[in-house]
């Protein structure tokens, strides 16, 4: 074995041929391991132990034991394998060798496994070898949707819009960090104790952060916000229950008729996928320019631009900022400009932009409701050292944006557009907003489940007659409340 992808002079074998392995505590001895092997219970106290363990202390000891056993055979094939020769082979091959090898070594070490055992065995060790190790299966599982690490012994995932704890953890913070360190080498970047977080694009187009020790205290912190190929469509959500049918007849017209929307939310509230599915209704003749700082956005159109933003390398160098890709776009002759998300001073080009013939721009917000994205847009402007009076800054916000979009995750796990408010002027200092669509909470089913509906409030679009005029003439039954039942 080790035939075609062994280092070369790499795991010389001892001199009775085996590799330079230790006998793992707890196998069976092994008469033939030359290497000094670590002092093992007596059998008869390692009998005494085993009796007294419950059925699911037994299997969790199992478990580690498998644990140790990968980590051993791990060790082997990274000290022999050539993983500049393993790029070109085929993952048949990889397969192949792994069995081999990890088949040959537990024979070694006297360790019995049963089928099922072996096989995950080798799949493990192939995804520590080939892949993101024990992040692999929750990468490659499509109800996943975020997976938190907070520290080796803690995986968290999100499905359904709940997080649950899993059974799945690194081996110690060295082995996190190491896996860390495979991904984000990959896309040419580094993190260590002198540049302790990072923030990357995966090639798979997952967005991937990590933060290590010593500012992540307990060990590394790491997020995945995994990449869906399918983007869901207007279709989708209102199938979900994210939206209603009249929010998406509103919402399409609102688009088509190239209003300045910002969708506003809280972290993972469904911000991104709803801009994704706004944009689904952009005309395909148009040209569409989308600035992120990490790329998401899937647009079906034909004639898209995409750019992203990139932080400083070490030396504080060759950083392009969002407000860099906006200044620039803005001469490259766009039809619409989508910014993924709007976060600091690129609220400036943003606005301007809005307000200045590129109508119909859209862009995410980090807010709780329309009023407090219309303050955060304020203290954007205000930290971006813009030294307007409240009135003026206001003035713009008010003829820039149209409309905010709600996005909200729900107690159980439910992600829905909670509102739709337009932003109809100024009264004074103040902008006036009238709210359009609503989500009405009505009660709690026993499994925790929310109970309500989405209704409108009554009141007339501000932007009916822009509507009627580009074609879009949306019935008054459109916006009247449900009645309730
Ligand atoms: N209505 C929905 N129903 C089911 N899943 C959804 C819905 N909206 C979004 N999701 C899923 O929820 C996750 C988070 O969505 P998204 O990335 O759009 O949130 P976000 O508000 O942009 O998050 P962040 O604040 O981290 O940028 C994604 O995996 C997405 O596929
Ligand atoms: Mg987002």
């Amino acid at each position: 074995m080790f035939s075609r992808y062994k280092k070369p002079g790499a795991g010389k074998p001892n001199q009775d041929g085996a590799p330079n392995l230790q006998t793992v505590q707890g196998g069976k001895p092994d008469a033939t391991t030359a290497a000094p092997t670590p002092k093992k219970p007596a059998p008869k106290q390692q009998a005494v132990v085993a009796a007294r363990a419950a059925p699911g202390d037994k299997e969790r000891k199992r478990k580690a034991r498998i644990g140790e056993i990968k980590v051993e055979i791990h060790k082997e094939l990274l000290d022999n394998l050539n993983l500049a020769a393993l790029e070109n082979a085929t993952e048949k091959e990889l397969r192949t060798e792994i069995i081999a090898i990890s088949g040959e070594t537990l024979e070694k070490m006297g360790v019995a496994l049963n089928r099922e055992e072996r096989q995950q065995l080798n799949q493990d060790l192939f995804d520590e070898v080939m892949g993101l190790g024990p992040l692999e299966p929750l990468l490659k599982d499509d109800t996943v949707n975020d997976i938190l690490v907070n520290g080796p012994q803690q995986i968290f995932v999100e499905r359904d819009g709940k997080l649950q704890l899993t059974d799945i953890t690194f081996k110690d913070e060295r082995h996190l960090l190491r896996i860390i360190d495979k991904i984000v080498s990959a896309v040419g970047r580094r993190v260590d104790e002198s540049n302790p977080h990072v923030d990357a694009r995966l090639a798979d187009g997952s967005r991937f952060n990590a933060m290590v020790p010593p500012i992540a205290v307990d060990g590394s912190l790491v997020s995945i916000r995994k990449f869906k190929k399918d983007k869901l469509g207007i279709d989708e959500l209102v199938g979900f229950g994210a939206f209603s049918e009249e929010m998406a007849a509103y919402i399409q017209a609102a688009v088509a008729c190239r209003l300045n929307i910002i969708v506003s939310g809280g972290t993972g509230s469904g911000k991104t996928t709803t801009l994704n599915a706004l944009s689904g209704f952009i005309d395909d003749s148009e040209r569409i320019l989308t600035i992120e700082d990490t790329a998401e956005l899937q647009l079906q159109q034909t004639h898209v631009g995409r750019m992203e933003s990139r932080p400083p390398n070490v030396e504080g160098k060759g950083g392009v900022s969002q407000r860099d890709c906006l200044k620039n776009a803005l001469r490259m002759r766009p039809d619409r400009i989508i910014v993924g998300e709007t976060r600091g001073e690129e609220v400036i080009d943003m606005l301007q932009a809005m307000n200045t013939g590129h109508d119909g721009s859209m862009t995410t917000i980090h807010a709780n409701s329309a009023r407090d994205a219309v303050s955060r847009l304020e203290n954007m402007v205000a930290m971006a050292g813009i030294e307007m009076p409240l009135k003026a800054v206001r003035n713009q916000i008010a003829s820039a944006v149209n409309l905010f979009v709600q996005a909200s995750r729900l107690q159980d796990g439910s992600r829905r557009m909670v509102s739709i408010t337009e932003i109809t002027g100024m009264e004074g200092e103040v902008i006036s907003m009238q709210e359009v669509f609503r989500y009405e909470r009505l009660g709690l089913q026993p499994d925790g489940k929310i109970i309500g509906r989405f209704t409108a409030t009554g009141v007339r679009s501000h932007y009916s007659e822009r509507f009627r005029q580009w074609g879009y003439d949306l019935p008054a039954s459109l916006f009247e409340p449900v009645a309730a039942e």
